[in-house]
């Protein structure tokens, strides 16, 4: 099974994919994470998207798409994954369309978590990530239990660089999907809209009840 998380940057993607995935076994792919260990590693896609990053906009396309395309041709994604953060505009979805369509498969379920601006504000400002395993932490809201230090692995929490607050109005704005994007999985009948607003485990309940 094949399934997109919609929604704008902080609405909780990243988090609920986390729980997802353990429940539901489904491969966790977030195209920012792929990003972020190109950046670690050095290479020359994470040099050229941290450029994109930084400034809170999108990579290109033709780069993101070959990278996901890349990605899912994998053996370890050829029943499924949950994908986080990708598709970003029609143009994505349809590339990610016609690579399915080639293996007889199509996005089962498009899930858009939707969150009040103002919100998705101080869920950005507080977050902390582990450099390890890449869990995620709010410092209110679901704070480690030791600061600092991640509850599953001990590594590292650190803040992402485009949370800073200058940047992160550009990419609430700038990252929000796009209603043509909504539209393309409306007309195929797959889209669900889950309340974001609310806590970690009622969000995670309604969306496991979606994939059902
Ligand atoms: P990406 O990493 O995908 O960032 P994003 O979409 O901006 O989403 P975030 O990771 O910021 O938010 P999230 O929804 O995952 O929220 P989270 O669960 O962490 O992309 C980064 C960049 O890479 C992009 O800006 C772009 O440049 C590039 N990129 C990526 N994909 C691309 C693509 N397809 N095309 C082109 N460029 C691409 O939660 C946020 C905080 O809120 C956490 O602290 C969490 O603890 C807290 N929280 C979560 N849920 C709740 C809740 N229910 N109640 C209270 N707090 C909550």
């Amino acid at each position: 099974m094949f399934v997109v998380l919609l929604g704008p940057p902080g609405a909780g993607k990243g988090t609920q994919a986390q729980r997802l995935t353990t429940s539901t076994g489904l491969l966790h792919l977030s195209t920012g994470d792929m990003f972020r260990e190109n950046v670690r590693g050095g290479t020359e896609l994470g040099t050229l998207a941290k450029s994109y990053m930084d400034k809170g906009e999108l990579v290109p396309d033709e780069v993101t798409i070959k990278m996901l395309l890349e990605r899912i041709s994998r053996p370890d994604a050829a029943e499924g994954a949950m994908f986080d953060g990708f598709p970003r505009n029609v143009v994505q979805a349809a590339a990610l369309a016609e690579a399915l369509c080639e293996r007889d498969d199509a996005i089962a379920h498009a899930l858009l978590i939707a969150v009040p601006d103002e919100e998705l504000v101080a869920r950005l400002s507080g977050r902390w990530l582990c450099r390890a395993c890449g869990a995620v932490y709010h410092e209110r809201n679901d704070p480690p239990a030791t600061e600092g230090a991640c509850d599953k692995c001990e590594g590292e929490l650190y803040q992402r660089d485009d949370d800073r607050p200058e940047v992160v109005r550009t990419r609430i704005e700038g990252m929000k999907p796009p209603a043509d994007l909504l539209d393309h999985y409306r007309t195929a009948g797959v889209l669900r809209e889950i309340d974001g607003e609310r806590g970690l485990d009622d969000v995670t309940a309604d969306l496991l009840e979606a994939l059902k």
